[in-house]
């Protein structure tokens, strides 16, 4: 599917990404799982392409879960230093592309040379107009709500905030998310349906798109595929078909 199929006109704001599939990629080739989490790398620089390409404002990426530290030693290590090379090649290219990087989950859980890596590139990119580029590391959609609720707690303790004043409005300015519009578009790769603690606020009105193709193998094409796909389908927020079409 090209590029000239998508109506530019319609183009979601925020698509997030469940990134998934790399182990089973990499295990039908008879691989290590970690050998998929690299390949994994060029899907990520496809999507932030395309993403680029098409002028989406938002991309989030699901890397890893609050859950994935339960996995066994040698994938998690692998995985952080995967990060940080990551991180460490693909910032010089994030400027020249005018992208900002974002992240968002419990950063201080990281390990130190990880979280160091990622405020570095976060800060060297701050000043990029373009593509807002999250990383959802160390995140749980659980955790994050429980930490707004806190913050939310202890304001009105203080006496700097009325019970009466927190709406829908006014609480998700306590989320990770605050500076970005809810996903109008979540694509989960791999065929597994499931939300696997991701933004469970912002997903609310969310539209979801189900891919079965392993993350590997999700290139600019596939990523095309769900747009287009997302551009067909009618956004009804609860009312009737009639009432939204224009
Ligand atoms: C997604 O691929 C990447 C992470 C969760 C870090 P998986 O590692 O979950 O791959 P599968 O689901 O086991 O194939
Ligand atoms: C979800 O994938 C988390 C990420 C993609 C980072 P998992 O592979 O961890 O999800 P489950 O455990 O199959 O639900
Ligand atoms: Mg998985």
């Amino acid at each position: 599917m090209l590029i000239s199929s998508v109506d530019k006109c319609r183009l979601p704001q925020h698509v997030a990404i469940i990134m998934d599939g790399n182990g089973r990629w990499a295990k039908k080739l008879g691989n290590q799982r970690l050998f998929g989490h690299r390949k994994g790398v060029n899907s990520v620089n496809a999507a932030v392409e395309i993403s680029t390409e098409l002028g989406i404002k938002h991309l989030t990426l699901y890397a890893f879960s609050t859950e994935n530290w339960s996995r066994p030693k040698d994938e998690v290590d692998g995985l952080m230093s995967l990060l940080v090379s990551t991180i460490q090649d693909q910032t010089p290219k994030l400027n020249k592309n005018n992208i900002r990087l974002n992240a968002i989950g419990d950063l201080d859980s990281l390990p130190a040379a990880v979280n160091k890596k990622l405020m570095n590139a976060i800060e060297k990119t701050s000043q990029n107009t373009g593509l807002v580029l999250t990383l959802a590391l160390s995140y749980s959609a659980r955790w994050e709500i429980i930490n707004a609720v806190k913050e939310i707690c202890k304001e009105v303790q203080q006496g700097k905030l009325d019970v009466e004043a927190i709406n829908e409005q006014s609480f998700p300015l306590y989320l990770t998310t605050r500076e970005m519009p809810d996903p109008e578009l979540i694509i989960r790769t791999s065929g597994e349906q499931r939300i696997s603690n991701f933004l469970l606020w912002q997903c609310a009105y969310s539209e979801f798109y189900f891919s079965p193709v392993l993350w590997p193998d999700f290139t600019k094409e596939e990523f095309i595929k769900a747009i287009v796909d997302y551009q067909g389908r009618e956004r009804r927020f609860g009312k009737t078909s009639d009432q939204v079409k224009v």
